[in-house]
């Protein structure tokens, strides 16, 4: 489409690229010089704290310094808007009180339409906030009081009131010569279907103006006073001026306070969004009676890089929050992202306002958590992973779940983060400083035979898998000398990978045990033979354990316990993960897999400080019992023989 020569120059001439860079610019005034027409200030076009964004305003153009941006006034809305040129020039021309001349005619009609519709909207406007300080409006005034809303909030959200009755606004439209035909298109009233006249679509509602980008009036949501009323809300209906999918309410407001740093905040409602506005969230929105948009996520995105979504603490807030997940995850793309603010259970925005006040909103908006995290809550939350099928159907599903990302890089980079959130979730959980935490329940018995690639692993070399048995024959040895200690490792008892069959049936034996210990070591006998029992505890490696050699000393028994327990369970922490390496290698070699192997690299240092601590003067049981450390240290000397051993053949 072409302009008529001359009214781009006019337009430029009438336009300050100061005053439009300023709505996304926060100058530097001290590097700036007013009067001279020479600004500064941090770049809108990439991140920065120094101030490398420089506008001549009498050149009418601007420069970044630190990304080579440049351009003029007209560049720097489409930039920023993300519009089409004309549709910056639009924007510009009306600001600067130009009229763009329209060459399609029938463009021209429709556009002349609509500038009637939105003339129409603006007068209902106005009605309704007459209205509301008549005398008819008493109660709904004394409502608004009650929520907290002050003359001013009313003034800066044009809030109105519709009277009761079926034809006051289209009575009052009528007097002021508007043709029904524009009430019908404006959606203000409604054809009777009892062949009446169009009757008003609200009534009895507090009014809530619904402006678009430019500020045009082009909806209203209007909440019932009656509090049977079937809609709480009440919205406008899809018209010529309104598309409710491709708007926020507050739009125009919340987009200059992002411009000006502010967090872009996303709530559910309409009142939501007026009192974090007057709590000094203002750059805050909602969308428009539905659930958010395709083209509203758009909306956002082009006024932030990573809009806060405020949740009701529920679950209905919950499920909104996947749903915009859902939306999300295709459209994500590098430095687009989004974050999810869950208020406190039951609450809306609004309500944590009025009972905590803005510190309370502040944090929480502080505390929300990255897209790939509630996705993560999602698919696990109060589910229980306690085998492989539904570990391997909660891999299933996540990796489908990222597939729908179309970026190559960030779909890496949310794989990267799933994996670490899966690693924390099933990796054992290892004693140390914490208090002790048993091994999380297994379902598998000997530890997997270690593949090609680990066999060559310097991690493995050393024979852990006799290593694994010996101490767990030591543990059930221990119990056996001192059968009253059982008790107190039944949880850990219960989860130890038994990785030979008659250390299994003896584990098994113990627990039946626990309560009728003295009759442990019977069952025990049963269970696999006195005899063999016999030749078990009398082994030469179990003979070294000083609480074996000399029973009865249950302190000592405790202690070895405890300790063989930790070490083991550092020990099969770190086979598990190599074996859920080795599964990873198969598809991806990558970072995580080489975290992942540090982690385990680390548990198995940490087992082998167990060791040196061994070497101590003394050791100092739970119970602060001194062991000698000659009697200690006998066992894992054997251990080290049998590793030296091996290493030989
Ligand atoms: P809520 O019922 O959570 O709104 O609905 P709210 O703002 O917290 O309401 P009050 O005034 O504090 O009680 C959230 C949004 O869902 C839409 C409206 O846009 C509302 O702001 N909605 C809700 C409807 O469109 N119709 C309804 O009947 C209810
Ligand atoms: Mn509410």
């Amino acid at each position: 489409m072409s302009l008529p020569p001359g009214f781009l120059d006019e337009l430029r001439t009438r336009t300050s690229m100061a005053q439009v860079a300023g709505r996304k610019v926060l100058w530097d005034n001290r590097k700036s010089n007013q009067g001279k027409g020479d600004m500064w200030g941090p770049c809108p076009f990439h991140h920065e704290k120094t101030a490398s964004f420089h506008v001549d305003d009498r050149k009418g153009y601007y420069y970044c310094f630190g990304c080579q941006a440049k351009g003029d006034a007209i560049s720097f809305v489409r930039e920023t808007e993300n519009v089409s040129f004309m549709e910056a020039i639009e924007i510009l021309a009306q600001e600067a009180g130009m009229e763009v001349p329209k060459q399609d005619p029938r463009a021209q009609e429709k556009s002349d339409r609509r500038t009637l519709l939105a003339e129409v909207m603006e007068q209902a406007v106005q009605f309704f906030r007459l209205q509301l300080r008549r005398g008819v409006a008493e109660e709904a005034r004394a409502y608004l009081a009650r929520r907290g809303l002050d003359e001013g909030a009313l003034e800066r959200f044009e809030i109105g009131f519709a009277p009761a009755g079926w034809e006051n606004l289209r009575e009052h439209l009528k007097g002021k010569g508007v043709p029904i035909d524009l009430m019908l298109g404006a959606g203000l009233v409604k054809a009777s279907d009892k062949g009446r006249e169009p009757y008003d679509v609200f009534r009895d509602r507090i009014m809530f103006p619904i402006r678009d980008g430019r500020g045009r009036a082009i909806a209203f949501g209007g909440r019932a006073m009656d509090p049977n009323d079937n809609a709480k809300y009440l919205n406008s209906p899809e018209t010529e001026l309104f598309d409710k999918s491709r708007n926020l309410y507050n739009l125009r407001p919340a987009r200059e306070s992002s411009g000006k740093g502010q967090p872009l905040v996303v709530a559910e409602g309409y009142m939501d969004v007026i009192a974090l506005s007057e709590a000094g969230f203002t750059a805050s929105v909602a969308p428009l009676g539905t659930a958010v948009t395709e083209p509203q996520l758009q909306l956002m995105w082009r006024i932030s890089d990573e809009p806060i979504i405020a949740l009701d603490g529920d679950k209905a807030g919950l499920r909104a929050a996947y749903r915009v997940i859902d939306l999300a995850l295709p459209l994500l793309e590098a430095g687009k992202g989004l974050r999810f603010a869950v208020m406190p259970e039951g609450k809306d925005p609004d309500d944590l306002l009025r009972a905590e006040g803005p510190d309370a909103v502040r944090q929480v908006l502080e505390a929300a958590m990255p897209m790939v995290q509630l996705l993560w809550r999602q698919e696990t939350e109060g589910k229980v992973f306690d085998s492989p099928e539904r570990k391997a159907a909660l891999d299933k599903l996540l990796r489908a779940r990222i597939a729908k990302i179309q970026d190559p890089s960030l779909r890496h980079h949310y794989g990267q983060e799933i994996k670490e959130l899966r690693f924390e979730l099933f990796r054992p959980k290892r004693g140390g400083t914490g208090p002790r935490t048993p091994w999380q329940k297994r379902d598998w018995k000997a530890p997997p035979p270690p593949s090609e690639g680990a066999k060559t692993s310097l991690l493995v070399a050393g024979g852990e898998g006799a290593e694994t048995m010996l101490r767990e024959a030591v543990v059930l040895g221990a119990i056996l000398s001192a059968p009253e200690v059982a008790a107190e490792f039944e949880s850990e008892l219960e989860a130890m990978p038994c990785s030979d069959g008659q250390i299994s049936i003896l584990r098994d034996v113990i627990l039946r045990s626990i309560g009728a210990e003295d009759r442990m070591r019977l069952n025990a006998e049963e269970a696999i033979g006195a005899q063999a029992l016999e030749s078990l505890l009398s082994a030469r490696h179990l003979q070294v354990v000083p609480c074996i050699r000399r029973p009865g000393d249950a302190d000592l028994s405790r202690m070895t316990v405890a300790e063989e327990l930790a070490k083991l369970e550092a020990q099969q922490g770190w086979q598990t993960e190599l074996s859920e390496a080795e599964e990873d290698l198969e598809d991806l070699a990558d970072e995580a897999l080489t975290w992942r192997l540090g982690q385990a690299a680390q548990a198995r240092a940490q087992a082998g400080r167990m060791n040196e601590e061994d070497d101590a003067e003394f050791d100092i049981g739970p119970n602060g019992a001194h062991v000698d450390k000659s009697e200690r240290s006998a066992f894992d000397s054997l251990l080290s023989q049998i590793r030296f051993d091996k290493a030989k053949r």
